[in-house]
């Protein structure tokens, strides 16, 4: 494809096939393979990548296992981590338009959406996690016998960290799992997704301008099947942490235990309910029950798939989302001016669309969507659906679609609601609109999500927790929370007596 001269990010581009960073230096993978990565708007090659495998990985978690065991990370002092991870989300910034473009042209996603809330979050994802590197506190037990045993504890990095993330918001999934990771002094190996290898190549570059010394953060792009497998099941990586569908996130936890029993963290699929009691402000619901499922093409974990709203206020919200909905500017998501870009990958695409035709077959009603645009066949677009009156026992009220396709389903009363509500294998996230507060406190108490939110939708910042009930995950990521994930704890008892 040609690359356009006036993108800020063509110099990058231009230098292909992309390198694997291991041990602080661009090697080609051992294979010599390469790649492609499409620009999902064209159907056309975007880039080569360096295509990493077992023995890629085996390199990069070498080097990692070797500046661990040096010490030029975890025995730095911690504000000279501190100090690195600031200017990690310092050049973030600044290279924003660069970042913007690489994971619109790789992923599709909205530039303004990137400019405006993947890359922001990103550098404050490392800002956040500078600040926890210099405040890894112990703490002081009261033992049963205070004057003859002192019990104090300390937290240590858990060691090599292998992460895997996926392609719907590739540069953030990066921060998100890299950041807290490398504040608690773990040396990291990647694997960004195969569909978006490239954002996370751009990082590396940052890094090594950050003069994080080398072998401390390795990128090694290649499919899951092989590269991915591989690092899950890797015997001298300590612990994983993933990304993606609950069906790979179930072969993670299996190599994991077949393996070296490695720590394992998993933030998977979702299902999640947005639910609209009659009583709430039904202008801001609507609006944000469109982005919550449709932003980022509806390819969000969070996705608010399954709207329920109360009977008497059912017809209208509808008819008011429906409004909005079709509405939607579709195009490439490199043009400032599109609202809705491509899905990812042909295979998603067809994902979606095979999804809407089982809604379709189901029985649920269509009242938007539901086909490909016209006029941007060789991209992998879909109208944003809506499907109307669904019964939740469809299998579009209970599969992750991971697309512009949302649910509506009607309910009467507050216990019919969270019996409906609660009946899937997932639990993420959960929106509640109500202008009742002792209802909203009730339901959010009520609802099985690993988040709730109340009179808002999607709402993430770095100091909040992130991540599921049942089988939507293991863990949590973000907040304070994420150190769990990243340290152990030491228990230190020493006889005074
Ligand atoms: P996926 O779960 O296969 O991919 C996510 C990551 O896991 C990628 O980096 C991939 O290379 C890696 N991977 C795949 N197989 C692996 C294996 N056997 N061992 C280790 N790593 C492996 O997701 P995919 O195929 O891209 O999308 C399929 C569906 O998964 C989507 O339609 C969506 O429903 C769900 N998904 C959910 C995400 C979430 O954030 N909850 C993110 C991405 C996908
Ligand atoms: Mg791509």
């Amino acid at each position: 494809m040609a690359i356009a001269e006036d993108l800020e990010v063509a110099s990058f581009l231009k230098q292909q096939p992309k390198k694997l960073f291991i041990g602080g230096r661009w090697v080609e993978s051992a294979s010599g393979k390469t790649f492609e990565t499409i620009d999902p708007s064209s159907g056309q090659v975007l880039a080569k990548v360096a295509e990493g495998d077992v023995e890629d990985i085996d390199r990069a978690v070498a080097a990692a296992r070797k500046a661990h065991e040096s010490g030029v990370w975890r025995e730095l002092p911690p504000a000279e981590r501190a100090k690195m991870l600031w200017k990690v989300g310092d050049l973030i910034e600044e290279r924003a338009q660069e970042f913007a473009q690489l994971d619109s042209l790789d992923n599709g996603k909205p530039i303004n959406e990137m400019l405006l809330f993947d890359v922001p979050m990103s550098a404050a994802t490392f800002r956040y996690y500078a600040g926890w590197a210099t405040k890894l506190d112990g703490a002081t037990q009261q033992t049963s016998f205070p004057g003859k045993y002192l019990s104090y504890t300390l937290r240590e990095p858990v060691g090599v960290v292998g992460q895997i993330i996926p392609w719907n918001f590739p540069l953030m999934m990066a921060a998100w799992k890299v950041a807290p990771a490398l504040a608690c002094g773990n040396t990291v190996v990647l694997k960004p997704s195969e569909e978006t290898p490239l954002s996370a190549l751009l990082l590396a570059e940052i890094m090594q301008e950050a003069e994080i010394p080398d072998g401390v953060f390795n990128v090694v792009p290649g499919f899951g099947e092989t590269a991915g497998a591989r690092l899950a099941a890797h015997p001298d990586v300590d612990k994983i942490a993933f990304t993606g569908s609950t069906e790979v996130g179930k072969l993670i936890a299996k190599a994991a235990a077949d393996s070296n029993l490695k720590r394992v963290s998993l933030e998977l699929g979702g299902k999640s309910p947005n639910i609209v009691f009659s009583d709430a402000n039904l202008r801001r619901a609507t609006s944000s029950a469109f982005l919550g499922n449709f932003y980022n093409q509806g390819q969000m974990c969070s996705a608010g798939s399954r709207l329920f709203v109360q009977n008497d206020v059912y017809d209208k919200t509808l008819d008011e989302l429906t409004k909005i909905v079709e509405q939607t500017r579709l195009g490439p998501g490199i043009d400032p001016m599109t609202q809705m870009g491509p899905l990812v990958s042909r295979k998603q695409m067809e994902r979606v669309l095979g999804y809407i035709s089982v809604g379709t077959k189901e029985g649920a009603r269509l009242v938007a969507g539901g086909k490909k645009p016209e006029g941007l066949d060789s991209g992998f677009f879909v109208t944003p659906t809506v499907f109307a009156d669904v019964d939740g026992k469809m299998r579009i009220a209970q599969e992750e679609i991971f697309g512009p396709v949302l649910a509506a389903i009607p309910f009467s009363s507050e216990e019919d609601l969270i019996a409906k509500a609660n009946d899937t294998m997932y639990g993420l996230v959960a929106g509640v609109w109500t202008n009742d507060v002792k209802r909203a406190h009730r339901v959010a108490h009520a609802l099985k999500a690993g988040a709730v939110y109340v009179n808002c939708y999607n709402v993430l910042d770095p100091a909040t927790p992130w991540g599921g009930f049942k089988q939507s995950g293991w863990g949590r990521e973000l907040g304070a929370y994420a150190l769990d994930l990243y340290t152990e704890v030491k228990n230190v008892i020493v006889d005074i007596g």
